[in-house]
């Protein structure tokens, strides 16, 4: 198997081991508990803690990735949570002793590696695996183009359509694959859970997949090739619908888990609400079967209960996967006083 990589100068040399220090940091080694590394339905938005690699192994040949993902929130708030007071409130509200070790608050907060006793270690904070998946079964798939001379350029188009499906076999969700890179957002952004709620947990739902996975999260620099490129005009239409789509799926089985009354059930009804006021401005605006289906299944009334809100739930995951596949984003310039940031930001 080739281990491609472009060949680094130092700098990129430099700020790669600087990089690799910055993460090798962070273990420590009484972080082992046990517990289950996914508070989201399994067969949707299952984080499987057995395939993470963890960071350190993407920043070799990643290394702008690796630079931006560093300066991200998703870093930085990781670095500062453990010591926080309104953490440490919202923990010991819920019995929880030590935030990095128990996969209440770590699963969504750190990376889960499974240990060779069956319990899971946080190796970093939020990283590249948590949202493209673990990538045990795929990193070593998903840059051999086809033996040890070839190239993306010189790959054939047969093997690159089998090098997809190995790795989305494998669980990777590929940069195109918006439904399931949004469902990791969701996984994460949407609270679900009424008592980390009710133990003063901020309630999250202001977070949109298309604006929130440019500005400071973006990292496009292989298509920008070198440069950090925002996604084009006609992605933007696909990932907005997409994100809306997959809000709209998340809250609905967030509903169906923990349908309590109270706060977190309210921004859950809420959550539902707007991101069917988005679809149905979008079905206005143009003539988009899957949407319509999103929007037809998906109106429930408030007092829905758990098996027809799972039901709406795998329809509008169904027709989401449906428009993303079908879609390549032109068609759809309607939509774009709906998008939430200006095309070259
Ligand atoms: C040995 C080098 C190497 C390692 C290690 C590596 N990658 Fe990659 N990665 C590449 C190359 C090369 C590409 C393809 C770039 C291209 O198409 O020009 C790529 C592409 C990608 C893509 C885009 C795929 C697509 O379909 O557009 C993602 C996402 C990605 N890598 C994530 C990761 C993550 C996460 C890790 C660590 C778990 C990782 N990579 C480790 C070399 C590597
Ligand atoms: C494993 C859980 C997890 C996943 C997956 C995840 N996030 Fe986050 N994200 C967080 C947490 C936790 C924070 C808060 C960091 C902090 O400030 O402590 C955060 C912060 C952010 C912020 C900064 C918010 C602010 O107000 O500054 C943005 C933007 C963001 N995430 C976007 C995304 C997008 C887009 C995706 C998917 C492509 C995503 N996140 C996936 C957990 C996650
Ligand atoms: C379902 C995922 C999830 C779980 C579980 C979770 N958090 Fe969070 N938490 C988030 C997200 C996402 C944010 C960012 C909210 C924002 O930026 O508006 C956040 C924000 C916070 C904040 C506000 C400061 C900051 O970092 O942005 C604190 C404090 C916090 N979480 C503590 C905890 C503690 C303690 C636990 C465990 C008892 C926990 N969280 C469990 C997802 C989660
Ligand atoms: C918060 C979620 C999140 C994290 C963390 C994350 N990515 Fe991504 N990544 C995405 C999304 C979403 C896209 C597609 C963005 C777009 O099209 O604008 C993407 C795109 C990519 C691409 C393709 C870029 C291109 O130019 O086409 C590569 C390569 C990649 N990620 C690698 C990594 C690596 C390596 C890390 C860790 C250092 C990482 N990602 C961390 C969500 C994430």
């Amino acid at each position: 198997m080739s281990r491609t990589c472009r060949i680094p100068s130092s700098v990129f040399l430099a700020s790669a081991v600087g990089a690799l220090a910055a993460i090798l940091a962070f273990s420590s080694p009484q972080d082992a508990f046990g517990g289950v590394a996914s508070r989201v339905e399994p067969d949707v938005a299952h984080f499987d803690g057995t395939q993470v690699v963890g960071p350190g192994e993407c920043a070799e040949c990643h290394e702008p990735e690796t630079a931006v993902w560093l300066g991200s929130a998703h870093v930085s708030g990781g670095k500062v949570l453990t010591r926080s007071d309104e953490a440490k409130a919202i923990a010991s509200a819920l019995g929880v002793r030590r935030i990095k070790s128990d996969e209440r608050c770590a699963s969504c907060h750190f990376t889960l590696q499974a240990q060779e006793d069956g319990r899971f270690k946080a190796v970093s904070e939020v990283s590249c695996e948590s949202c493209h998946g673990g990538a045990a079964g795929w990193v070593e798939l998903h840059n051999d183009f086809g033996g040890t001379d070839s190239t993306a350029e010189s790959e054939t188009p047969e093997h690159r359509a089998d090098r997809m499906r190995l790795c989305d076999e494998a669980g990777m969700h590929r940069p195109t694959e918006f439904v399931s890179l949004a469902t990791r957002c969701y996984a994460c952004h949407l609270i679900s859970d009424s008592e980390l709620v009710a133990a003063g947990h901020p309630i999250e739902d202001g977070l949109e997949f298309l604006a929130g996975s440019q500005g400071s999260v973006r990292h496009n620099f292989v298509r920008g090739a070198g440069v950090n490129a925002p996604a084009s005009t006609e992605q933007r239409r696909v990932m907005f619908v997409a994100g809306q789509a997959v809000r709209l799926e998340m809250a609905l089985r967030g509903l169906a888990r923990d349908p309590g009354q109270g706060e977190c059930a309210d921004s859950l009804k809420a959550a539902v609400e707007a991101a069917r006021g988005v679809l149905a401005a979008v079905a206005e605006r143009s003539e988009l079967p899957t949407v319509a289906a999103m929007l037809e299944a998906s109106d429930l009334g408030p007092d829905a209960v758990a098996p027809a809100l799972l039901h709406a739930a795998d329809v509008v995951r169904k027709a989401a996967l449906e428009f993303e596949h079908g879609q390549d984003g032109t068609g759809l310039a309607a939509i774009d006083p709906l998008l939430p940031i200006a095309s070259d930001s």
